[in-house]
């Protein structure tokens, strides 16, 4: 049976053994798929070791992303642009690292939120990792305009800056905070870390065009600190990012196994057990 699995510091609260074993069910895959900890100082050697073991490929997740980016022998474009890996398939050829973070956050809003990004103007909230990996599938789907904006202004530049030659028709714009005064949008994406303290970025009001989707790339039991900002700023649609997570599953899967599972039946029932927690 073809191995798979997750590796991470801490890796015990990932979701992905559950998404990809119900991915194996009901795409008739046979395959394992195990939760891996790696100690801080030992990913390279812990992946090589659940290569050596027959492991056909892995999922990297906080802290190693960056690591498994470099430990790649050959990467995907958009692993090249996020500067940063996500999926790991472990072939004759050697280690071939993807990114498909970014894809699932455009599937999971154009595909299942039915929130097309074409010609639409999106705000995306900072500029670190997860930012930096939405920027090339953002842009792909053709905005008519793409502002990055960061607690840091600097930082939100010199993003905006990295990826202008992929900008096409897009107006690309990097700004701190206080410059989205006056500014609205059609669909603003949270990828800052503030939910993980337990706050929402500090924003200018105003910011949602009738009808714009608030989208925050993190979930949680109840509404994010974000989320309930984004409410009470007057965004008439509203969505976690609990369908981002079980999308970019879904393009590990596809990569590994060639076959798109489908995510609908996963994501109810993620939402299910997230509800009864
Ligand atoms: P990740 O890989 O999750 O993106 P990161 O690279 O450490 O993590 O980046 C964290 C991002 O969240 C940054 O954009 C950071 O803003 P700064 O560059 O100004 O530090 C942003 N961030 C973290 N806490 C925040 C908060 N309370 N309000 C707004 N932005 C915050």
């Amino acid at each position: 049976m073809d191995r798979y699995a997750v590796v991470g510091n801490p890796v015990a609260h990932s979701k992905s053994p559950q998404i990809h074993a119900a991915f194996a069910r009901q795409t008739g895959q046979a395959l394992g798929y195990e939760r891996v900890l790696a100690p801080l100082d030992g990913f390279a050697a812990t992946v090589a070791a659940f290569r050596a073991e027959g492991g056909r490929g892995m999922n990297v997740t906080v802290p190693f992303k960056l690591e498994a980016f470099a430990l790649a022998e050959r990467r995907s474009a958009r692993a090249q642009a996020a500067g940063a890996v996500n999926t790991l398939a472990f072939d004759s050829e050697g280690i071939f690292g993807d990114n498909t973070d970014g894809a699932g956050l455009v599937r999971d809003l154009t595909h299942n939120l039915g929130c097309p990004l074409a010609g639409r103007r999106i705000l995306l909230l900072g500029a670190g990792g997860a930012a930096r990996g939405a920027v090339l599938p953002l842009l792909a789907e053709r905005p008519a305009a793409l502002t990055i904006a960061n607690r840091t202004a600097a930082k939100a530049l010199a993003l905006a800056d990295a990826f202008r030659a992929e900008a096409g028709t897009a107006a690309l714009d990097g700004c701190g905070f206080p410059e989205l005064a006056g500014r609205s949008f059609d669909v603003v994406v949270n990828a800052t870390a503030a939910s993980l303290a337990d706050a929402a970025p500090a924003l200018p009001p105003g910011l949602y065009a009738p009808g714009a989707l608030a989208y925050d790339m993190m979930y949680g039991r109840g509404e994010t600190p974000f989320l309930a900002a984004a409410r009470a700023d007057g965004a008439e649609r509203r969505a976690d990012g609990l369908g981002m997570l079980v999308e970019q599953a879904a393009e590990s899967f596809l990569l590994w196994r060639g076959v798109r599972p489908d995510t609908a039946p996963v994501l109810a029932e993620l939402r299910r057990d997230l509800a009864a927690r």
